[in-house]
């Protein structure tokens, strides 16, 4: 089929290219390189690219008409700078409007939207079910979260699917590229007291599979293995895998007022809804990426919250 992908050069999107241009399936990716990677969406059979933001509508609306796609993964996102609130909202709302719009008017049978955990904002609840309310509070969700919202009252087929942090090739944000890189150049390393939940990319790919099935059930799902691990456990895992003796132990500091403190979600119902189980443990899951990591390397490390104070560096 035809998929108009949006952020393709993502770590995301790029996953879903490997798997689907090899099935016989046409992509088309508009991305604007702000986070994606141009390496990332090399001449290939099959793949169209533009370089472009979604919050021009011109240049959206114009990529539908000639592309008439059937499948849309809106995977575009602006997170990079927490501050910048003005761009957040044009990719992250009016981008997604504009997608909605033009998905609209070109028949599409069906969207899939990628969310953030950070929709949920301070959880009362861990693991978070999807039926948790939504209490956004950093740029980043608060416009992720109304881009999901108008893109749920479109009227399109849409399933948004909020996200674990998945793990596996061209990850290039967090503590485990964070820490792969540290503690390999003999650098410092600190964990934040926080909780988080990581799914491997392969069992996200295979979620995909059935979630892009038109007949498939649509609405917002949680994804996730539901299994919560420390930072601590996380530089525990890379540290091991690198072998390395440390002279000391790691500095754990409070989780930052930008942060929270466990987020860990609930996909019980995905689980039913798709005949889906995740097949990667924690140790594997972080295995896999290092051994990543060890033949391609680790490309730029950003982040949407800031450092504290003292470890800038
Ligand atoms: N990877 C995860 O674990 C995770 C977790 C939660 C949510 N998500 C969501 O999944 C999606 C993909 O995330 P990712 O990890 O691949 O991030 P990423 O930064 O690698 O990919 C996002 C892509 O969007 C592109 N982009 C940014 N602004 C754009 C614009 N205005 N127009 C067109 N393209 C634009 C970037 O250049 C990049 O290629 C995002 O929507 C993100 O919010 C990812």
């Amino acid at each position: 089929m035809r998929i108009l992908m949006t952020g393709g050069a993502g770590t995301l999107g790029s996953n879903l290219i490997d798997r689907y241009l090899p099935q016989g399936h046409e992509i088309l990716v508009i991305d604007n390189f702000a986070t994606g990677n141009k390496g990332n969406v090399p001449p290939m059979d099959g793949l169209q690219v533009i370089e472009g933001s979604v919050a021009d509508k011109d240049l959206v609306d114009q990529a539908f008409a000639s592309f008439k796609p059937e499948l849309v993964i809106n995977s575009a996102a602006a997170y990079k700078d927490p501050s910048d609130w003005q761009e957040d909202t044009a990719t992250n709302v009016t981008g997604s409007i504009y997608v909605a719009k033009a998905a609209l008017e070109h028949g599409v049978k069906r969207l899939i939207n990628f969310q953030t955990a950070l929709a949920y904002g301070r959880p009362d609840v861990v693991p978070i079910p999807v039926t948790h309310p939504n209490r956004p509070f950093t740029s980043y969700g608060i416009s992720k979260l109304a881009g999901e919202n108008f893109l749920m009252m479109s009227g399109l087929d849409v399933v948004s699917l909020r996200l674990a942090n998945i793990t596996g090739p061209r990850l290039a944000i967090g503590p485990i590229p964070t820490f792969y890189q540290r503690l390999k150049a003999g650098k410092g390393c600190f964990c934040s007291e926080t909780v988080r939940d990581f799914l491997d990319l392969e069992d996200f790919l295979v979620l995909m599979d059935k979630v892009i099935d038109f007949d498939a059930p649509t609405g917002v799902f949680n994804v996730s293995t539901g299994e919560g691990k420390s930072i601590k456990d996380v530089f525990d895992a890379v540290v091991s895998y690198l072998g390395i003796e440390l002279a000391e132990e790691v500095p754990v500091v409070p989780c930052g007022d930008d942060d929270v403190p466990a987020v860990v979600l609930d996909a019980s119902e995905t689980m039913k809804a798709f005949d889906w189980q995740p097949q990667y443990g924690f140790e594997e899951t972080i295995q896999r990426v290092l051994q990543w990591y060890d033949r391609y390397g680790v490309t730029d490390v950003f982040s949407h919250l800031s450092k504290p104070i003292g470890h800038e560096d």
